[in-house]
């Protein structure tokens, strides 16, 4: 018998396999998810299940060995077959034009087709495939040898392990971090008391570039493929290379376009000049490249370039402005950060008046002073970044800059503990650190309580109505109505959305307490796995580690914060005030909408997307973001566009916010 269960697990982790790599795609190429993120982990786990009972079952590309194999001792190396060159640049129309006069001269020919591209600003790798397996991937090093970093590429989603036909070639590409994840990942640092870097190309760079792919499977890598080096394709143009390997599920750009003499190359060159701060990624440039491959070979190489392309270089926008002051903020962990005030100044689409300055080591590695001339950048074009200063502009009145020995706000003694790039305030009780609690305890991701905002969360705090985030669910209307700047309507409001999040799942509640190193998604494990907060406080570091991506770190500190004697007081507070303490278990709510798949359209009136969505969700449902036929029904609001019409084609049933409300008996 035990044949026949071999035979039906083989058979099944095929399916899941294919399953997963269907989604991965869907997923992280085209930005067209069809299941949530859950229901994707759910699938994982299944398969990991399988591989676990039947390692034989486990073949190199299988998508669970995505999560990062054992770290190296050092990288070994890799010989480019075809070597990485670098790109010759221009800095000017005029310098286009010289570039097409010299191409049109050593090829004959009167006007010539380019294709034109971003210039990703990451880190250029080299992918190999045999026979349609990814085996190797290698850094650009020095454009003959590079760095084996197939580790750490394998992590990346948009990377597929196996292509769809047994092709043995070489992709180029460069590996980069979005905007927004750079952001966020610098945000997490800082709170972890970890250096930061310095923009997403150092980020993408640092994270490929060391020798643990665990690590490198925690960092939001991605990447763009341009070219390639060793192939037997049989393709004409750069433009029809391109589409083929988009056909072959690898990402590809999709700004990309065939530009006819060097004027429709220099509008390309403006026209993402202009939007390039738009881009959910960093562009430092636009490469423009003769299309035709045939002549591209004509063309040939010098050393270090081809001569069949060219990198346009944008300049950094940057501007002066002088430091009026430098404060210091006190976060919810008690991090300590000095933020210089700026003489306000337009840049890249806004008006910047703050920079935050990070830790006391980056102010003295830039030699910053109050008063100083600087000149700002923004990080990743969304955050305002002092570059350096103008030493020569220096009059001698500048003030050196020094944090702070005590804490701003409770005037404790600062400490900047061991191996930590930031100074802290140890005070659990600090006002300052206890009103940043406030704030993110009432934000959108964790207990989602309107009106209580920074400023209400201050006020609060200094009218002695509230200390933690338990003495919350005892205000009443008569006390808010008093408050300075309070109006009855803002008053009535706030009860009415803190009544509300009473009945938040336990996930909300678990992240809105800032656990530290406890996020979104760790919250949802934990609570998901113990179902009741009280469970989760007399959990040991060992049965917490036992939930599958949850480390010691988190552990640790979950523990601790449930030994605290303040933790006690505050869930005392919560539970007496009836803040519910339990995950609901999506089969117990209602059976009737378990597994169905929602997707909205439009604007709702009584909910915003995401409300709408954890709805649904708390009942066992899943939220898709487009309609396939996979689609149970479609939420139809106000102005529900394409979507409407893709459900109708499909036979998606379509409901409007009326008959959603009361399928979920609200
Ligand atoms: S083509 C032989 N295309 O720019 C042609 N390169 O100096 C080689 N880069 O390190 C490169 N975006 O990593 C090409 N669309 C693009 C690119 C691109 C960014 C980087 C590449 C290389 C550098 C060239």
């Amino acid at each position: 018998m035990a044949g026949t269960d071999f035979e039906e697990a083989r058979k099944k982790a095929e399916a899941l396999r294919r399953e997963i790599d269907e989604h991965n795609y869907r997923y992280h190429v085209l930005d067209q998810p069809e299941i949530d993120d859950y229901a994707f982990d759910m699938l994982m786990r299944d398969l990991i299940n399988l591989e676990e009972t039947y390692p034989e079952l486990r073949p190199p590309d299988s998508p669970s060995l995505r999560v990062g194999g054992e770290p190296l001792k050092a990288f070994s190396t890799l010989e480019h077959r075809v070597p990485m060159l670098g790109l010759d640049n221009a800095f000017s129309e005029e310098e286009i034009k010289d570039f097409d006069a010299r191409v049109r001269k050593l090829s004959g020919l009167e006007i010539i087709d380019y294709f034109c591209e971003m210039k990703f600003d990451g880190l250029a790798v080299s992918l190999r495939y045999e026979d349609g397996l990814f085996i190797s991937g290698s850094t650009r090093g020095d454009g003959f040898t590079g760095e084996d970093i197939t580790g750490n590429l394998r992590t990346i989603r948009q990377i597929p392990l196996k292509l769809e036909e047994p092709l043995t070639l070489e992709l180029r590409g460069e590996v980069y971090i979005n905007k927004k994840d750079f952001i966020k990942m610098n945000r997490d640092r800082e709170e972890q008391g970890q250096t930061i870097f310095a923009n997403p190309r150092n980020a993408a760079a640092g994270s490929v570039r060391q020798l643990d792919p665990r690590l490198a499977a925690t960092r939001p890598l991605r990447i763009f493929i341009y070219g390639l080096g060793e192939h037997g394709l049989k393709v004409s143009t750069q433009a029809e290379l391109l589409d083929y390997i988009a056909g072959l599920r690898l990402p590809v750009n999709d700004n990309r376009a065939i530009c006819r003499g060097t004027e429709a190359v220099w509008n390309y060159c403006l026209r993402w000049q202009e939007e390039r701060s738009n881009l959910p990624y960093d562009i430092d440039g636009v490469v423009i490249k003769v299309n035709d491959l045939a002549l591209q070979k004509i063309l040939g190489n010098t050393a270090r370039s081809p001569r069949w392309a060219v990198a346009f270089k944008y300049a950094p926008e940057e501007k002066m402005s002088r430091v009026l002051d430098i404060i210091v903020n006190v976060g919810r962990t008690g991090a300590i950060t000095p933020v210089a005030l700026l003489e306000p100044v337009a840049l890249s689409g806004t008006i910047v008046q703050r920079a935050s300055l990070h830790n006391e080591d980056l102010v003295r590695e830039k030699g910053i002073m109050i008063g100083d001339m600087v000149v700002v950048r923004k990080a990743g074009e969304i955050i305002p970044e002092i570059i350096r200063v103008a030493e020569n502009l220096r009059t001698g009145k500048e003030q050196e800059f020094n944090m702070p020995r005590h804490c701003p706000s409770c005037g404790s003694d600062t400490v900047r503990l061991s191996g930590e790039a930031a100074l802290r305030c140890l005070n659990l009780s600090c006002p300052a650190q206890l009103v940043e609690k406030l704030v993110h305890f009432a934000s959108r991701k964790a207990m989602d309580i309107e009106g209580m905002g920074p400023s209400v969360a201050e006020l609060l705090y200094h009218h002695n109505l509230v200390r933690d985030v338990g003495d919350l669910y005892y205000l009443n209307s008569g006390q808010l109505a008093e408050l300075p700047r309070m109006a009855e309507k803002s008053a009535e409001n706030l009860i009415n959305s803190l009544e509300k999040s009473k009945g938040n799942p336990l996930r909300r509640l678990l992240f809105g307490l800032g656990i530290r190193f406890v996020g979104e998604k760790a919250s949802r494990l934990l609570a998901e796995h113990f179902g009741e907060l009280k469970a989760i406080g007399e959990a040991g570091l060992e049965e917490i580690t036992e939930i599958d991506e949850i480390g010691p770190k988190i552990a640790e500190a979950v523990v601790s914060f449930f030994k605290m004697a303040e933790t006690g007081l505050v869930l005392e507070k919560l539970e007496k005030a009836g803040v519910n303490f339990t995950e609901p278990t999506p089969e117990k709510t209602n059976s009737e909408l378990t597994g169905k798949v929602f997707v909205f359209s439009g604007s709702l009136e009584r909910f915003r997307r995401d409300q709408a969505a954890s709805l649904v969700e708390d009942k066992g449902a899943k939220v898709s973001s487009s309609v396939s036929s996979k689609t149970d029904y479609l939420v139809a609001g106000d102005e529900p566009g394409s979507k409407l019409t893709k459900a109708r084609e499909l036979g998606v049933a379509v409901i409007d916010e009326n008959q959603f409300i009361k399928m979920l008996n609200l």
